[in-house]
């Protein structure tokens, strides 16, 4: 089993990506296979607001929930050297969060193709920034396109989980750390 480090040592996982990706899916199935514990930082906001996260959106706004969202990357910092960590698809909208999860950890984009992204959140109703926007494909294309550079910028590791399942999504991320470790 390779020992997930950076050059700092450290041994957290953080995935990112747009909403669809599969972060919640591969993430506990990462976390399980390396050993690590599984943080969701959108569940550990919509469980200390104890609101869902589009009640906090319509009632607090975005802004609002941006702050949650950096002080729950925070505490899961904070919390375990060893854990797999989600962050919500826009979390890297903030460069402090940006610094964050380069300084801390190994960071893996989770990259999915839009279409493939509207294919799986065709029905879902808990994307608030897909909600009343227009046409659903459009919304997705537009902020894929918009954020899947800063994505890549930030990412140490990058895996495409279009055509994938999320085991072999695992499985893959598992042998690309390892040999991220070794080459430290
Ligand atoms: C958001 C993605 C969501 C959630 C919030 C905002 C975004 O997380 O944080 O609805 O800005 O793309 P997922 O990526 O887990 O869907």
């Amino acid at each position: 089993m390779p020992t997930v480090k950076k050059s700092n040592g450290v041994g957290r996982v953080f995935l990112i990506g747009f909403s669809g990706s599969g972060k919640s899916t591969v993430g506990p199935l990462l976390a399980q296979k390396l050993g690590y514990s599984f943080i969701d930082t959108d569940e550990s906001v919509a469980r200390k607001e104890r609101m869902s996260i589009p009640e906090i959106f319509a009632e607090k706004g975005e802004r609002y929930f941006r702050r949650l969202e950096e002080a729950a990357i925070r505490a899961a910092v904070a919390k375990s050297r060893r854990a797999v960590i989600s962050l919500g698809g826009g979390a890297l909208l903030r460069s402090n969060v940006r610094r964050l999860v380069q300084q801390e950890g190994t960071v893996v984009y989770l990259s999915c193709s839009a279409r493939e992204v509207h294919r799986r959140l065709q029905t879902a109703t808990d994307r608030p920034l897909l909600l009343n926007k227009g046409p659903r494909s459009e919304r997705i294309a537009a902020l894929v396109t918009a954020r899947r550079p800063i994505y890549v910028r930030v990412a140490d590791v990058i895996v495409s989980t279009t055509r994938h399942t999320p085991k072999v999504v695992a499985a893959t991320i598992i042998s690309k750390l390892g040999r991220l470790a070794d080459a430290h």
